[in-house]
């Protein structure tokens, strides 16, 4: 890691943020290695916040780092995101680095730029774009981290096959992922966000799943995960494009079996399927005021759909709902 930092010409003082849960498993002997001191954030979403960005302030502070400086994020996604937002924002910009122990911040968080926290209004509601100088990605940091949170992070890999790469479809081996896997995962988000850094086009196609997801985990109060809401939004994704005539039904059948090899849900049940219509509608993502899909042709073929009629988007929903 010191030769790393070197290699980037990232040689002013240095600081490790993590959070409580990963500080004695990884933290610690991160910041004696690299010489970096240490600040420590509470561990989870409901502490990826303007106050938990205001405290950061005050170790940047306290610490005293300059725009040469480095702030490390070690962590999930809460972590990469509230942290980068703070660099991006701390003396307008310090150098950042994102060392990602989750599937999820591997695969997707810590790499296309996008941090930010939420507002009581809602989720990532605040954020910049910020490139990391960095992203360093070791597996061997996937050991301690929870089964669940390892499916919920295979919910975003089977998206990235699904938009561009069918191998990471029938590749997985749930006993350990590979960095060989990692790196092809991640690889299909570095291609998407090189072209479309922005989010002008291209980059709406890793929402693949993210429009009924999201409205399922809202329509939750985010008691659902993210991962497993998004599992079953992929699985609607293929019932609407389907649905919508652009792909035959064989696309339902390989989304819904490997969520089920994943041991990812492809179900809901218990909630109206108004409530979760109406909460696509207050998605941020949406350009104006018709809701815009990420459908599928077939299996690496996305595009971006905005006159999908409703009756379809509640045919979809009923056909992801339970019992049916
Ligand atoms: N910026 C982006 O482009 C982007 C993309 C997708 C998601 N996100 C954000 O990412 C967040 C979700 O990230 P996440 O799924 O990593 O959640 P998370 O950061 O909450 O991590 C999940 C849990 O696993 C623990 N953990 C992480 N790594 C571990 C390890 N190696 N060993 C043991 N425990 C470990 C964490 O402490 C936490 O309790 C959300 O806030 C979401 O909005 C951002
Ligand atoms: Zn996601």
């Amino acid at each position: 890691m010191p030769q790393l930092l070197r290699a980037q010409n990232l040689i002013g003082k240095r600081a490790v943020v993590t959070n409580e849960t990963l500080r004695p498993l990884y933290g610690d002997a991160l910041a004696q290695q690299i010489d970096a001191a240490l600040i420590t954030i509470p561990d989870g979403e409901s502490y990826k916040n303007l106050e938990t960005v205001s405290s950061l302030y005050d170790s940047f502070v306290g610490i005293g780092l300059d725009r040469g400086s480095v702030i490390i994020a070690l962590g999930g996604g809460v972590v990469g995101d509230t942290v980068g937002f703070a660099a991006a924002s701390f003396l307008r910009g310090v150098p950042f680095v994102q060392i990602p122990t989750s599937l999820l911040s591997m695969v997707d968080s810590s790499v296309g730029g996008k941090v930010g926290v939420n507002l009581p209004a809602g989720k990532n509601l605040v954020g910049a774009f910020k490139q990391p100088e960095m992203v360093v990605i070791d597996t061997a940091l996937l050991r301690t981290l929870p089964p669940v949170e390892t499916r919920c992070g295979m919910a975003e890999v089977i998206k990235h096959g699904l938009i561009a790469d069918p191998w990471l479809l029938a590749h997985h081996d749930p006993s350990e992922i590979t960095p060989d896997y990692v790196r092809r995962a991640v690889q299909v988000k570095i291609a998407i966000v090189e072209k479309d850094p922005y989010e002008a086009n291209i980059r709406a196609y890793l929402n693949l799943g993210h429009t009924f997801g999201q409205a399922i985990e809202a329509v939750s109060g985010y008691t659902w995960r993210h991962g497993e809401a998004v599992a079953v939004g992929l699985a609607a994704a293929a019932h609407l494009s389907v649905l919508h005539g652009l792909a035959g039904p064989a696309l339902v059948d390989t989304v819904e079996r490997t969520l089920d090899a994943v041991g990812l849900p492809k179900r809901f049940s218990g909630y109206a399927l108004t409530d979760i219509r109406h909460a696509m509608d207050s998605d941020k993502k949406r350009k104006d005021s018709k809701v815009r899909f990420v459908l599928l042709r077939g299996i690496a073929e996305p595009g971006l759909y905005q006159d999908v009629p409703d009756a379809l988007v509640y045919a979809a929903l009923e056909a992801v709902r339970s019992g049916s």
